[in-house]
């Protein structure tokens, strides 16, 4: 779906939301505001009519039979795997694991090198993650005695970076952290971190969940060993995840699950794993949403990451003004919208974060209340809960001001 040629506004493209059927539609007698791409990201009708065209018109299972249409499946299946390790200059398409999502993918890694651990290695994580970067590593700590360890956050909400150098030690196997944060927004130095983790003997993952899609990654340029994400929050269907790593670690890797299409020769008592990454993806995939992520990919590379980032970060900034503006709000993260991905969170110590999105809901604004799935990040910023607007291309200005018009109101309403 190519959108060349649309004039460009400052405040995102114009006529962009029109390939959105869900952002058409109201919401208690108001125009849809979604701030929740952070969430999910809304999905462009090139996506739609993917997913849909592929039960239409192919429908079969991948790397079995050999006819017409499980052909097609198979191709379309790693098509999408060829994109990704694309978008993300991973090492190759083979480095790259389909997986059902980002919380799958670490799942994976976590049980997959599970055997190289012992009691006393230590795991650096940060005070920041969402929990799908802090349990599996809890239950691999349960299960085998390694000690986790946390980077702290200054109070602008960035990494101590002072602190991490402290805590890297020799005894540090694997650092994993987030690159942008789903509450603060803020965006980690990441190479900076992988330098220093490879500096002391340690593998660096990075859970892209927040970046990519919304701004140019590569695994490459920020030196990671692994990198995850999913599909759905980079406009991609729901039930597709990624986990791309380095070549030798997935070698390394047991596999977590057994079944079909992850073996080389099965017996009755024994069986031996097929290469990676096939030898990760037992049982029948998400074909269908594998078929239906490229398009999502095109409309991404017709913008250019480079101008989606802008984009977010002009929002950012905007957001950031105009949230400033309401007295007694307070905004969770860095200033420097340089150095926040496209999403803020806030605290209203007069409306509980519950009630604040029930308020926006009804004036048709969508925004996500709670702890993020990032309770202890909550804890340590003095918490229970926020509130938080998020932001994808087809966000606008307008979009904002809507959020700030129903904060207003959402504020009149509980003084009256
Ligand atoms: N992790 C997603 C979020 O932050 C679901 O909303």
């Amino acid at each position: 779906m190519s959108v060349e040629g649309k004039p460009r506004r400052t405040t995102g493209w114009s006529g962009l939301g029109d390939h959105f059927p869900t952002l058409g539609r109201t919401i208690n007698a108001h125009r849809l505001v979604y701030l929740d791409t952070a969430a999910t990201a809304q999905k462009p009708e090139g996506v739609i009519a993917a997913e849909q065209e592929y039960y239409r018109s192919t429908n079969a299972n991948v790397h079995r039979g050999i006819h017409t249409l499980a052909e097609e499946a198979t191709a379309a299946y790693e098509n999408c795997r060829h994109r990704v390790a694309g978008l993300i200059s991973a090492p190759s398409a083979e480095s790259v694991v389909i997986t059902r999502n980002a919380t799958a993918a670490i799942n994976l890694v976590a049980r997959g090198l599970e055997h190289t651990f012992k009691a006393g290695d230590e795991i650096l994580l940060t005070e920041m993650e969402h929990h799908a970067n802090l349990v599996p590593w809890i239950m691999l700590a349960n299960r085998t005695g390694i000690r986790l360890r946390h980077i702290p956050i200054t109070d602008e909400g960035l990494l101590d970076l002072d602190r991490m150098t402290q805590l890297l030690t020799p005894r540090t196997r694997l650092v994993s952290l987030v690159h942008v944060s789903n509450v603060l927004g803020t965006i980690n130095p990441v190479r900076e971190v992988a330098e220093a983790a490879h500096a002391a003997g340690a593998r660096i993952l990075v859970d892209a969940a927040q970046s990519v899609g919304h701004m140019p990654v590569s695994m490459e340029d920020l030196g990671v060993d692994m990198l995850v994400f999913s599909a759905h929050k980079c406009y991609g269907p729901m039930g597709l995840g990624f986990l791309a790593a380095r070549p030798e670690i997935l070698e390394e890797m047991e596999p977590m699950e057994g079944g079909g299409e992850m073996i080389n020769e099965v017996f009755l008592d024994r069986a031996t794993w097929a290469e990676p990454p096939l030898k990760f993806e037992a049982g029948t995939p998400n074909v269908a949403a594998a078929a239906a992520f490229p398009p999502a990919l095109d409309l991404l590379e017709d913008l250019g990451l480079d101008a989606v980032r802008s984009h977010e970060r002009e929002l950012t900034d905007y957001a950031l003004d105009r949230l400033g503006e309401i007295d007694g709000l307070v905004v969770f993260g860095p200033h420097d919208p340089s150095l926040r991905g496209g999403l803020v969170a806030f605290h209203d110590p007069e409306v509980h974060p519950h009630d604040m999105a029930t308020l926006l809901d009804q004036a048709g604004v969508a925004v996500r209340a709670g702890h993020h799935c990032a309770q202890p990040l909550h804890r340590r910023l003095g918490v229970v809960a926020t509130t938080r607007a998020s932001f994808g291309v087809y966000s606008t200005n307008e979009d904002i001001d809507a959020l700030i018009e129903a904060i207003r109101f959402a504020r009149r309403y509980f003084q009256s």
